[in-house]
């Protein structure tokens, strides 16, 4: 029996799988400070296994671990590039600004992919006047683009420039394994042209907490020092990187039936008069409310009175499906909002 989760706001109100409760009982702990841990060794050892890379390092959560890669991979002063809607560039407290004191040069995508062209145009020669460039950054899928999931070949294109250039390229694949899963591809494909990536456990695949970064061992050392630093040296830290094993053996392909979800979601409110604002790619759907008059707080509190949690501002919101949402979940709260409007 799947433990209900009524929440639209993010896949990151998923809660931990029984399995993954009883893997955190019964956890082998050490000290990851001291390398010790032995179920966090194992969590890094079969997250870069899985995505193809030599090494990982297990991290508190996204936004912990894209700032220990980028600090890895960067000097300070250095030049890098973004897509202008990434969560990295918007959504992550101005890090890269603060503690790599790096100058982010943005990109408008296509869909959240940074067009060659573009991206070309932006990789400017060496001249005693700019900040030298280190980094190219992408990320997949592309949240605020929708959910898209960037193709084997679209991250190609951004490797292939990045490479000409002899720049270093961070995969923020917070939702990597949602990508590969709609493409219907290992997701080595897609990390094969990335040295570091980024991936979260605490989304998706529903385990409670963390983050890995994966990369070549001499990057994921680096970025395991910049951890210490920001205060995300833990200890008996096994106790949390159980589930996340879990996660990865089991959590994986379920992630089709989130993105059904999502498509039935914007088909049936599509019907009921809403604006779906992007088509659904993966486990997010992006609507108008204000076309049938409501408000954001007409939005939540309908929502509520179908016992919901969603979060809404302005004229538009993001509904995300996951772990603890089934498909009659979503038909019923079709129905009932229905009777709403
Ligand atoms: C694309 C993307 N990258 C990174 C993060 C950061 O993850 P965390 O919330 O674990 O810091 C998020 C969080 O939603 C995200 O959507």
């Amino acid at each position: 029996m799947v433990e209900k989760n009524l929440d639209f706001r993010s896949d990151t109100v998923t809660r931990p799988t029984p399995e993954m409760r009883d893997a955190m009982y019964n956890a082998e702990l050490g000290d990851d400070v001291y390398g010790d841990d032995p179920t966090v060794n194992e969590l890094e050892r079969l997250s870069a296994e899985i995505l193809g890379k030599e090494a990982g390092v297990f991290v508190t959560s996204g936004t912990q671990g894209n700032a220990c890669a980028i600090l890895a991979l960067t000097s300070r002063g250095d030049e890098i590039i973004l897509e202008r809607r990434s969560h990295i560039y918007n959504n992550e407290v101005g890090g890269l600004a603060v503690m790599g004191q790096l100058m982010p040069r943005t990109i408008i995508g296509d869909e959240g992919w940074m067009r060659p062209e573009d991206l070309r145009n932006e990789l400017r020669p060496w001249n005693i006047h700019y900040p030298d460039t280190s980094l190219v950054c992408v990320e997949n899928t592309h949240n605020s683009a929708g959910g898209v999931p960037l193709t084997a070949s679209q991250m190609k294109s951004n490797w292939d420039i990045s490479k000409e250039h002899e720049l270093n390229l961070h995969l923020d694949g917070a939702r990597i394994f949602n990508a590969s899963v709609a493409l219907g591809v290992d997701v080595k494909e897609l990390t094969q042209y990335a040295d570091t990536i980024q991936f979260c456990l605490s989304k998706g695949l529903s385990a409670p907490v963390g983050s890995v970064v994966v990369g070549p061992k001499d990057i994921v050392e680096k970025a395991r020092k910049y951890r210490k630093m920001l205060g995300g040296g833990m200890r008996q830290a096994g106790v949390i990187a159980a589930p996340g094993i879990v996660a990865l053996k089991t959590m994986i392909d379920r992630l089709s039936e989130d993105h059904d979800n999502a498509k039935l979601l914007s088909d049936g409110l599509e019907e009921l008069g809403f604006k779906i604002l992007f088509p659904v790619r993966t486990n997010m759907t992006y609507i108008d409310y204000s076309v049938i008059g409501w408000t954001a707080q007409d939005f939540i509190q309908n929502c509520e009175k179908l016992g919901w949690k969603a979060r809404a501002r302005g004229n538009s919101t993001r509904l995300c499906t996951h772990y603890g949402i089934e498909r009659e979940d979503i038909e019923s709260f079709l129905e009932g909002l229905k009777k709403l409007i």
